[in-house]
């Protein structure tokens, strides 16, 4: 088994604001590329974190589309969403979702998250898997639901 990391597709699909856009292995700029996370909440009982929300992801050159339904109740380790619906023409794609703990503390509110998707490329038969990061609320009692996009900040490729 061969594991290549991306470089090319991660140095695009960083934020930073430094690094020229290289492009994809395909080619195709995605630049613009976002997952949508709606619907997101977020708490902390006694037993433990839990989190719960929808994240979509568009077409993509040979990223397929999904719609994903999360939620878990542990912290630090991917759990497999729920896929609503994904791109035909690809393999069914598979998502996951994981409250980090950049902090064990969470009195400053914040729920460091990460969601990471992975499907097969049709053509050459690689499992890619893209992860992306976003620091959103633990906005259980306080706040209405949250809303925001998510950049995929690294990107692998098995043969
Ligand atoms: C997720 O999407 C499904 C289907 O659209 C919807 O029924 C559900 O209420 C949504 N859940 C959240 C947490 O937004
Ligand atoms: C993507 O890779 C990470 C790190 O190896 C892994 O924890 C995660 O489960 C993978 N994602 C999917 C959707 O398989
Ligand atoms: C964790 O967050 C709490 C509350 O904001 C803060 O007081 C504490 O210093 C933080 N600890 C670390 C290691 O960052
Ligand atoms: C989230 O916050 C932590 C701690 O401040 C920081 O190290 C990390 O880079 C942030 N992550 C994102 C995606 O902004």
């Amino acid at each position: 088994m061969q594991i290549i990391t991306l470089l090319a597709a991660t140095a695009s699909l960083t934020t930073s604001s430094t690094a020229a856009p290289t492009g994809t292995s395909s080619g195709k700029d995605t630049a613009e590329y976002r997952w949508q996370v709606t619907g997101w909440s977020a708490g902390c009982a006694r037993s433990g974190c839990y989190y719960d929300f929808n994240v979509t992801g568009p077409e993509d050159g040979n990223i397929p589309c999904f719609q994903a339904y999360c939620s878990g109740d542990d912290v630090g380790y991917f759990k497999q969403c729920e896929i609503l619906s994904g791109s035909s023409t690809s393999s069914i794609p598979s998502v996951a979702a994981e409250l980090d703990h950049y902090n064990t503390s969470t009195a400053d509110g914040i729920a460091a998250m990460a969601v990471s998707l992975s499907f097969v490329d049709a053509d050459s038969g690689a499992r890619y898997n893209y992860t992306g990061h976003h620091n959103a609320t633990y906005n259980q009692f306080a706040a209405p639901l949250e809303s925001f996009k998510i950049k995929p900040d690294s990107a692998t490729a098995v043969l």
